[in-house]
């Protein structure tokens, strides 16, 4: 089969290679999907880049987590039936050396879920993060039904998700922060009710200006360590900030504000998330599909012969939006 992979950290156009492996077969409990497109998430830049680890965990990586095909093969144990569905994956590459970019990857049949009718494949190689991420953000903790939600880049591959799962999910308010004209259009299509550009506008000053000085129950922040100060204020007594990024490992913060007005932090990454959690965002994000209630923000296919082009797109912070890959077949 034709795969994209690595087998050392470094620049995308530097490691990544492309060429033939051979086709895996599914083990007990495992489909075999045959993918037709690969999602590149910020996190399958920074595993190759060697941000995590400078030693990779299996002398040969094909990246990935995410991705959609058809099960073409199943092991002992999965039902027959399996054979010739539509499904996305999940954590395809978390833990594993054998992720989307590629033509076949075998899985434990959880990690392959069904992808309703009407939704294209480019669509479901965006769900395993990005939508996941989203929905889980939304949906913790008593969800956000009758809350003020403010999404921090709300026409980023997870904030445009959350924008929307926040309106559909029963929030009164979402409030999303964007950078550019063009990325508001995104965030007010995907429902937002209010922009704040945070790059030019006094971000918690906007923000407590539009809720009447009261601030925002929920916070969906991607970088923590760029807008703790302001997310801090922008936070009603007792308000949490769901926390999913930080664009710097380490950060200080001030413990007065926090303990003084009971805010609340959580943290949380999608690779693990508790089994009753994944169960719960899966089943909530199937049925949006089958509703149709999504948009899907793809802002570059490529095919999978310039993997190396869709890891400096997403590296660089220039797509507004998902990056997907086309296999070959
Ligand atoms: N915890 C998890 O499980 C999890 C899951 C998914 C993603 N993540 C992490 O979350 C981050 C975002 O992922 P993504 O896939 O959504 O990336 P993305 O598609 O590149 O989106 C990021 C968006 O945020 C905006 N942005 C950048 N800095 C910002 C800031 N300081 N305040 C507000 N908006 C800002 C960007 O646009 P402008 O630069 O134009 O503002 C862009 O629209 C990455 O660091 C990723 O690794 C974590």
């Amino acid at each position: 089969m034709q795969a994209a992979f690595y087998e050392k950290v470094g620049p995308a156009r530097e490691v990544l290679q492309l060429g033939a492996l051979p086709e895996p077969q599914p083990g007990a409990g495992e489909v075999r999907v045959r993918i037709e497109w690969s999602g590149v998430n910020p996190s399958d830049v920074k595993s190759r880049l060697g941000l995590r680890s400078k030693e990779l965990p299996f002398p040969r990586i094909i990246p990935h987590s995410d991705g959609a095909g058809v099960i073409d093969a199943v092991g002992d144990g999965v039902a027959k039936v399996r054979i010739g569905q539509r499904v996305w994956t999940w954590n395809a590459a978390w833990g594993r050396p054998h992720g989307t970019a590629c033509e076949s990857v075998c899985l434990p049949q959880a990690q392959a879920v069904l992808l309703p009718t009407g939704v294209e494949g480019a669509a479901g190689a965006c769900l395993g993060i990005p939508a996941l991420t989203a929905l889980h953000a939304v949906l913790m903790d008593g969800g956000v039904a009758g809350k003020t939600v403010l999404v921090a880049g709300g026409a980023g591959a997870v904030g445009h998700y959350a924008v929307q799962m926040a309106g559909r999910l029963g929030a009164a308010r979402v409030i999303a922060t964007v950078s550019t004209p063009e990325k508001a259009v995104l965030a007010r299509e995907a429902g937002a009710d209010e922009v704040v550009f945070y790059q030019t506008e006094p971000l918690a000053e906007r923000v407590l200006a539009l809720t009447g000085g009261l601030g925002v129950d929920r916070i969906i922040e991607l970088d923590f360590a760029a807008n703790a100060e302001a997310d801090l204020k922008m936070l009603r007594p007792g308000g949490e900030c769901v926390v999913y990024g930080s664009g710097s490992p380490t950060m200080q913060l001030p413990f007065f504000p926090l303990i003084a007005r009971n805010l609340q932090l959580k943290f949380f990454i999608v690779y693990h998330l508790a089994p009753g959690d994944r169960e719960r965002a899966v089943t909530t994000l199937t049925r949006m599909l089958e509703r149709g209630a999504l948009q899907h923000n793809i802002a570059a296919r490529l095919p999978l012969a310039e993997i190396a082009a869709a890891h400096e797109l997403v590296e660089s912070g220039r797509a507004a939006g998902n990056v997907v890959l086309q296999l070959p077949g």
